[in-house]
């Protein structure tokens, strides 16, 4: 099958005062028609940018971004515009990203609006109630305003708002972090559902494993501004191969009493260095259990170690 999305050595650089700040440094995966790419790391790493500049939401620094084979980063504006329609973001905080004067329905058709998809007000209508019904919620929801909403119940407006222009391709950006937990499994859910509905792709961002196990197909871990592991879901929770994630998941609670008391927790030493001009070498290295000198001397190359399992770690063979 043909990647809906490949995305090469796409680098997202910004000049502060104190330097380059590389927030994106050269990452490259695919996604499938129809997965869930689950995109993981510690707060700073690069996750949203990531998202953003794959979409063109900010121009890139470097890279290549192929939709349906097609180098979106190579596009001019006004076909860029016509290509936004298949890809659509759900954020984090919805309540943020909903504008609080407008109504529910004015909210949900917006997109419609702008790219002229429906002219008729009737037949506009009946798109909302259509989308409203696809998220859970009823005709009656749309005449009224976020704050009169549940934070659960935002996001499935969230996600109505994302669905309206029927993309192909969605960048779920820590879409329920800011949810009561009990809230987050139905919005979870929803989205499982759409997806098959729909035959959506997502890139789902997130900052623990945990979260993204449930959901995703295959899974990205990030660290200031590299990938340094992609596998299928099922392929690194069991078969870790990079130290950093494994530390991860190390912290990851497991139901079982026993066999949690048995786990080895991973502390992972210092803090996240700065993104501000890295030196070259693995970004890892200070904090890794396992660096050994070469490891501080040159950056380890992204490589598939076995079919679909890539690592970037000079101690993985
Ligand atoms: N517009 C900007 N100008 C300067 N630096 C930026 C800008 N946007 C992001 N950064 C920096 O880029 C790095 C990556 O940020 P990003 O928001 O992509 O991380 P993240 O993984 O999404 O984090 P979080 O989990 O907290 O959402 C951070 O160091 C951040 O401070
Ligand atoms: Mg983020």
């Amino acid at each position: 099958m043909e990647p809906l999305i490949s995305a090469r050595n796409i680098k997202k650089y910004f000049k502060v005062k104190e330097g380059i700040l590389k927030a994106v440094d050269g990452i490259s995966f695919d996604i499938y028609p129809g997965e869930t790419f689950g995109l993981v790391g510690e707060s700073g790493c690069g996750k949203s940018t990531t998202g953003r500049t794959i979409t063109r939401l900010i121009e890139p620094t470097e890279g290549e971004m192929y939709f349906e084979g097609e180098n979106i980063f190579e596009i001019s504006e006004s076909e860029l515009r016509k290509r936004r329609r298949d890809f659509q973001f759900i954020f984090q905080d919805p309540y943020a990203s909903l504008d609080p004067r407008m109504t529910i329905e004015e909210i949900v058709a917006e997109p419609l609006e702008i790219y002229g998809v429906y002219k008729d007000a009737d037949q506009r209508r009946e798109e909302v109630i259509e989308l409203l019904n696809l998220v859970g919620l009823s005709e009656e929801h749309g005449s009224r305003f976020p704050h009169e909403f549940s934070g659960g119940q935002r996001q499935r407006v969230g996600v109505a708002r994302a669905l309206a222009l029927r993309p192909k391709f969605i960048v779920c950006d820590e879409p329920i972090s800011a949810l009561d937990v009990s809230i987050q499994a139905q919005v979870i859910n929803i989205l499982i559902d759409l997806q098959d509905k729909m035959n959506l792709t997502y890139l789902f961002i997130a900052h623990d494993l945990s979260m993204v196990k449930y959901i995703s197909d295959r899974v990205g871990v990030m660290y200031l501004g590299n990938m340094m592991e992609v596998a299928k879901s099922e392929e690194l929770y069991s078969n870790p191969l990079h130290p950093y994630t494994i530390a991860l998941l190390s912290a990851i609670p497991i139901a079982d009493p026993k066999v949690q008391k048995e786990k080895k927790r991973i502390i992972l030493k210092g803090e996240v260095p700065s993104p501000i001009d890295p030196p070259d070498r693995c970004p890892f290295a200070d904090r890794c259990p396992r660096a050994e000198d070469m490891c501080r001397q040159s950056k380890p190359e992204f490589k598939e170690v076995t079919q679909g399992h890539f690592v970037a770690c000079h101690l993985v063979k």
